[in-house]
């Protein structure tokens, strides 16, 4: 087979630091191909570089046969590639079609043709078995149809090649098994799918063949079908993981004192319904639910971030309900947040900057009110360390990091607070399977160390291997509990479909 798309020794430098080296890489028409390695192995730069965000430091990109320079997207586009970014591009406040025809609208003489544009849409979403509601407003849109979107947009600029970044991180169990059949539909019907994730199931699921990126050189590129999911990690980190290991533990005193939490919505249902539940010491409770049932409200009421209409949340025996963030974090909360962009980190600062944040107050940190600068270097490059953090140096800016690395900086720095309480929400989001490993290692550590813990996520493994107790959300209720032997997959889904007793 020859192939539709072939870069060739593709280096790309960032001052001495080789984010690529001598890439080489191959698409075949109709292929999905999936690209893997560990936080910071070079696996988005290389895409950027196909769809003409970076330019390489050297090699060559062969398109059908001819030689090509993308000077910037517009130019990856007009030769039929389209990017899915982890973090959608979208205007929430426009409807599903306008944010697809966007830029290559539909004109009825000097006027834009809605409803051509509405129809085209409808087309699309047939031709591809992508559903969506042309009419319907995106910001409403839950985040699965949203990427349909994305993908349907890329389709209707022509694309032939698809660049999937990551796609399924953010998506609901369900969302993730529809997406990974569009992307197969997609294939059939010819188009060519390039698929970065950090989940080998699911590149052994739909992947035809797999390359493996580490430091930024390629150790090798296998067919699905006559690889592992341990050849493959292991050309990925080259050793094998260790898996973790869990022992039952007493809990102690009550940290953490949820009575009657209720939130009223817009539309007059409540987004948070008389919610009650503790957290003891010593313990990690597990929060799971089909995401948008309440658990970011949840959180956000818990640490500061939303102002709740009724109901008490004791800290340590302290009210911290309607408290300002900085108050609920003096009380004894640290928060691994959910959207690292959003609250999580300050893209311009440094890393050390980041790392610091909220440690700088300790008084510690001061000397005769000074901050004792050398001290912390000393502390955050200890944590570069421990959580094999990739970066040039800390003083490197936050937005140069490779999104888990970024990761790994905001779990690091509240971590190691050493706070009597912690929210984890969707901690291992976008890290690798070594890092996440490693996070999870932290978190029971930590229980072991008699402290409490909230994990928020909607990976039901994580919520298995780690908890000790699970609650699982539905429409803003607590519909159940499970502990111990009751913990299951099976148990977990019905409830998070509803299936409880309220
Ligand atoms: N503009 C930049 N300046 C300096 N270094 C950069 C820049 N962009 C990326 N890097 C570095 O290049 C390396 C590769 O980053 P890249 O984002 O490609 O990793 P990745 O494989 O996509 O990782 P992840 O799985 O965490 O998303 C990282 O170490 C990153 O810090
Ligand atoms: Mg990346």
């Amino acid at each position: 087979m020859t192939a539709l798309l072939q870069m060739e020794q593709i280096t790309k430098k960032y001052g001495s630091f080789a984010a690529n080296q001598a890439v080489n890489f191959s698409l075949h028409a109709g292929e999905i191909h999936a690209i893997v390695g560990e936080n910071g192995a070079g696996k988005t730069t290389l895409m950027r570089m196909l769809y003409g965000m970076e330019q390489p430091t050297a090699g060559r990109i062969v398109l059908r046969g001819e030689e090509k320079h993308f000077a910037s997207p517009a130019d990856a586009i007009k030769s039929g590639i389209g990017m899915v970014h982890q973090h959608f591009m979208l205007f929430p406040s426009c409807t599903v079609a306008e944010n697809i025809v966007i830029g290559n609208e539909p004109t009825k003489g000097l006027w834009f043709d809605r409803k051509q544009a509405v129809e085209r849409v409808r087309q699309l979403s047939e031709t591809y078995r992508m559903t969506v509601d042309p009419l319907q407003t995106v910001g409403h849109c839950p985040l699965g149809t949203q990427q349909r979107v994305e993908i349907l947009k890329v389709l209707y600029n022509g694309a032939g090649i698809i660049i999937l970044d990551e796609p399924t991180a953010v998506l609901t169990p369900l969302e993730v098994k529809e997406l990974l059949v569009t992307l197969k539909g997609l294939a059939e019907q010819g188009k060519s799918i390039i698929l970065i994730t950090h989940k080998l199931h699911e590149v052994m699921e739909v992947a035809d063949r797999i390359t493996v990126l580490r430091n930024g050189v390629v150790t090798g590129t296998l067919s699905t079908k006559e690889t592992s999911v341990e050849e493959i990690s292991c050309l990925m980190v080259g050793r094998d993981l260790a898996g973790i290991s869990r022992v039952e533990r007493q809990s102690g005193e009550v940290i953490l004192d949820v009575n009657g939490l209720f939130i009223q919505g817009d539309g007059g249902k409540p987004v948070l319904d008389n919610i009650d539940f503790t957290v003891r010491a010593g313990e990690i409770v597990g929060i799971a639910g089909v995401s948008g049932n309440g658990q970011s409200e949840l959180i956000q009421a818990l640490s500061g971030l939303l102002q709740v209409d009724r109901g008490s949340i004791a800290l340590q025996g302290k009210q911290i309900a309607n408290q300002p963030p900085l108050a609920v974090r003096e009380a004894g909360l640290a928060h691994i947040p959910e959207d690292r962009y959003l609250w999580g980190a300050a893209k311009d600062a440094s890393v050390k900057e980041n790392a610091i944040m909220g440690h700088y107050r300790k008084p510690t940190a001061r000397r005769f009110g000074f901050l004792r600068h050398k001290q912390l270097d000393g502390i955050v490059r200890n944590w570069v360390s421990r959580f094999a953090i990739k970066t040039e140096s800390i003083h490197e800016k936050a937005q140069n990091l490779s999104g888990g690395n970024l990761q790994k900086v905001i779990v690091a720095r509240e971590i190691a607070h050493g706070t009597p309480f912690l929210i984890a929400a969707e901690p291992t989001r976008g890290v690798d399977i070594g890092a996440m490993e490693f996070i999870h290692r932290q978190l029971v550590e930590k229980r072991d160390q008699g402290e409490a813990v909230l994990l928020v996520s909607s990976e039901l493994t994580e919520i298995m291997t780690l908890s000790d107790r699970v609650l699982v959300m539905y429409e803003g209720c607590i519909v159940g509990e499970l502990s111990g032997a009751d913990i299951s997959e099976e148990a977990i889904s019905l409830l998070m479909a509803g299936g409880g007793q309220r």
